[in-house]
């Protein structure tokens, strides 16, 4: 029994390994199935090598396709986006792949897959679009000009991918010997969740196995690698006693009663805690929660999934919840 176990742990992080090299055909592909001590398990080729129970259900690329992407994000190509040509369907493929043995996006039925997916997608949508409450370089103009002309406010995340005029170079430190600065290297917010500060690229770059303590810029230049570091911060607790955001949405955690009483319930609302903190949650329906709140939405609509599926108040925000971790900075932090 011991040695299946862990023979089944072997499989998963080697799964995760061949993942990074994914690439190419993105259509359908039929699983190859095994029972390992009475658990099915499965295999589909390119789109991780590897078995694992999450591929026995449909995988991302069977539900959200190309030109679901295009739709979500129809004005990040456009002339006055800021990140024209660099984020694209592969990429996020590409990323998610390395995550979806684990169960990003393929946890549940496809119900659950595609509010997962949505969810992600509407956190990084309001951080990179011109109305994000972190990147918010233009948005006077914006609201002035073309949010509502043209698409309305939520067509466009994906526009920025990195902050336009940090005001700071978000050197903590107090990391000095976990995280030390690199000189030069400036810490400022990059990505599809933006990355601020250095013990959060040096946590990010561990876990991604890039050194991105000293070359933070590589956020900037590589979209996969940007999709590879939002999915892991999605996907990893910030804190081992508490949920991931992924599990916090896919009701894969138990809240306590110390939860419960803090009114954090398993959904959308619960991740804008974990990612956010009390910047975003506990304040009552402010616009750093409902902008996130609000992309979510649109996407579940544009994915034909429909915007009621997302739940009531209490667990769609968290407008009443109390924060997990309630002295964290306004950015994500790494235990
Ligand atoms: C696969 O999908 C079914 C429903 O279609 C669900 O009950 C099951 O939990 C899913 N498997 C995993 C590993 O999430
Ligand atoms: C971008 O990052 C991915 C993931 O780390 C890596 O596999 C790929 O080689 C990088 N691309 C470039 C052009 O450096
Ligand atoms: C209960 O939650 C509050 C606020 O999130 C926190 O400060 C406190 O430490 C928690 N208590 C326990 C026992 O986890």
């Amino acid at each position: 029994m011991k040695i299946s176990a862990a023979a089944l742990v072997a499989v998963v992080a080697l799964s995760v390994v061949l993942c990074a090299s994914s690439d190419g055909d993105y259509s359908s592909t039929v699983a190859k199935v095994k029972i390992v001590r009475g658990k099915k398990l499965c295999d589909k080729g390119w789109k991780c090598k590897g078995w694992s129970k999450y591929f026995c259900n449909l995988t991302i690329s069977d539900y959200f396709q190309t030109y679901q992407f295009e739709n979500l994000f129809s004005k990040r190509n456009t002339p006055v986006a800021h990140a024209v040509g660099f984020w694209d369907y592969q990429a996020f493929i590409t990323a998610a792949a390395l995550f979806e043995p684990l169960g990003f996006g393929t946890t549940g039925g496809k119900l659950m897959q595609m509010k997962e997916i949505a969810a992600f997608l509407g956190h990084v949508g309001s951080k990179t679009s011109w109305k994000s409450p972190l990147l918010f370089v233009h948005r006077i103009a914006i609201l002035g000009g073309y949010s509502v002309a043209t698409g309305g406010p939520y067509a466009w995340g994906l526009c920025y991918n990195r902050e336009m005029s940090p005001m700071q170079s978000y050197c903590d430190d107090y990391y000095k010997y976990i995280y030390p600065c690199s000189p030069g290297a400036e810490y400022y917010g990059r990505g599809a969740l933006p990355i601020y500060w250095n013990y959060n690229y040096g946590a990010a770059g561990d876990a991604l196995k890039v050194d991105l303590l000293n070359h933070p810029e590589y956020i900037e230049q590589n979209a996969t690698l940007a999709f590879q570091a939002a999915v892991w911060r999605w996907m990893t607790p910030i804190k081992k006693s508490q949920p991931s955001a992924h599990q916090a949405f896919v009701g894969d955690w138990k809240p306590t009663k110390n939860d419960t009483l803090s009114k954090r319930f398993p959904g959308f609302g619960t991740t804008m805690n974990i990612l956010y903190g009390e910047s975003v949650c506990g304040n009552g329906d402010i616009d750093a929660m409902n902008s996130i709140v609000s992309h979510y939405q649109y996407y579940l609509d544009l994915m034909g999934v429909g915007r009621d599926e997302a739940g009531p108040h209490e667990v769609l925000t968290c407008a009443e919840q109390v924060a997990f971790n309630p002295i964290q900075p306004a950015v994500t932090a790494s235990s």
